[in-house]
């Protein structure tokens, strides 16, 4: 966490410098207008499909409302149409952000010490902290070269379980992983399920960059899954806006009530989130539903110009970095189906955050250290690169700096 924020402190101490560091979107597109917009046609979409009175359509975006969220229904089409996920809207929590579901759920999974969480490492630093927060340890599984090792996942399992813990889910990103890029091949997607499925334990599935995974598109976890195994987190901050603070979570598995029945555990997540935030703010889901409405409930037509973009800038990446490190290097860099981050491997180099401060103070390059996303020490001579805040000309000057940091290390 610590060194997070020192990352923020290095961008605001060198504004100058070119950022492969930012996880943020590109802000290319965005419009304010389309903001009233959206509001809008949200608004109308209350009126005219839903028969809301003027009054009550005022109320419904003005008022304290449902903790479940609004446009939960709305989520569900767009799942059905980008995802070929198909739940009821009932199994939606509409969250502020990706970041409250993570919570949500890490929260609702500890019912005692024994309790534990086990997550593809490197992991998602979100994910750490919502973690830290609900008191569930993580226990580190590695990801390997396809995004999860599923023997070291058995071992991690029996391991935890041998010292008396409760393995309750595996937390995972897919697909164009953050941080590492990687994304799950179909197979290993099916074997997953299964062996969770053996092994009687959640899978959490987070997808903010599904949208950017490439043309030729993978199912998710959650649309292969037939048992209710996964739980799927999502977020309209890569795709939409960011600063509407708009995630959601499907939890279509059934849990007991405490009174001898079950419930979705949607409602349970329901009655945490009642608890901390209410509800999320039904501005800004009437923002997010709007933009929704307007694309026929996809995210993929919403974001072809975007999509176009981040692809743009990774082939660059890719072009660039072949051009400044050959194999006499001995640089390496994985090459993701798309998304916002590429994974930089350098052998004879300590990766750290004071190469950092030299690399921004002396070369104007700022990059994130891979030992941020590990719980345990790792990824020390890793670095990761995000594409999505350049332009051709940043990233060639970002990559010429960065090449002298690395093939010329003088300290
Ligand atoms: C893996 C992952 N999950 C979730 C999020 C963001 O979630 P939100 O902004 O909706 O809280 C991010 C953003 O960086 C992410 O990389």
């Amino acid at each position: 966490m610590t060194s997070m924020n020192l990352l923020n402190e290095i961008s605001i101490r060198y504004p100058d410098a070119v950022s492969f560091a930012a996880g943020r979107p590109a802000e290319d597109f965005w419009d304010l207008d389309a903001v009233h917009r959206h509001l809008d046609r949200y608004v109308e979409h209350l009126r005219t499909e839903r028969g809301l009175s003027a009054a009550a359509a005022r109320r419904q975006i003005l008022q304290y409302g449902r903790t479940k969220g609004i446009i939960h229904d709305l989520i569900a089409t767009h799942l059905a149409v980008d995802e070929s996920i198909r739940v009821p809207a009932e199994s939606i929590v509409v969250t502020v952000g990706c970041q409250e579901a993570m919570f949500l759920v890490l929260r609702a999974l500890r019912r005692g010490p024994e309790d534990v969480l086990l997550a593809v490492s490197p992991t998602y630093v979100g994910l750490t902290g919502a973690a830290l927060l609900a008191d569930l340890p993580v226990h580190p599984v590695a990801d390997g070269p396809d995004g999860v090792d599923l023997a070291d996942l058995r071992r991690r399992l029996t391991a935890a379980r041998a010292e008396g813990l409760r393995p309750r889910a595996l937390y995972l990103v897919p697909d164009v992983a953050n941080p590492s890029g990687a994304s799950l091949p179909l197979e290993l997607r099916r074997d997953l399920l299964a062996l969770a499925a053996e092994e009687d334990i959640l899978i959490l599935e987070d997808n903010p960059y599904c949208v950017f995974a490439g043309e030729e598109r993978l199912p998710s976890l959650k649309a292969l899954d037939t048992a209710r195994r996964v739980v799927h987190l999502g977020s309209f901050a890569k795709t939409a806006l960011p600063g509407a603070r708009v995630g959601y979570v499907v939890a279509d598995q059934l849990v007991s009530d405490g009174a001898g029945g079950t419930r979705l555990l949607a409602d349970l997540l329901a009655m945490i989130k009642s608890m901390t935030t209410v509800n999320t703010s039904p501005i800004a889901q009437a923002v997010i539903g709007g933009a929704l409405l307007e694309h026929g409930h996809s995210l993929r037509a919403a974001n072809t110009a975007t999509a176009a973009l981040y692809r743009r800038n990774l082939a660059l990446l890719l072009d660039g970095l072949a051009r400044r490190f050959p194999p006499s290097t001995g640089i390496t860099w994985n090459t993701p189906r798309g998304g916002f981050f590429l994974v930089l491997t350098v052998p004879h180099l300590r990766i750290d955050d004071a190469l950092l401060e030299r690399s921004a103070s002396r070369h104007g390059v700022i990059w994130t250290p891979m030992s941020h996303f590990y719980p345990a020490p790792g990824g020390t001579h890793q670095l990761r690169l995000s594409v999505t805040q350049l332009t051709p000309a940043t990233l060639e000057r970002g990559l010429d700096a960065l090449a002298t940091l690395l093939t010329d290390p003088t300290p």
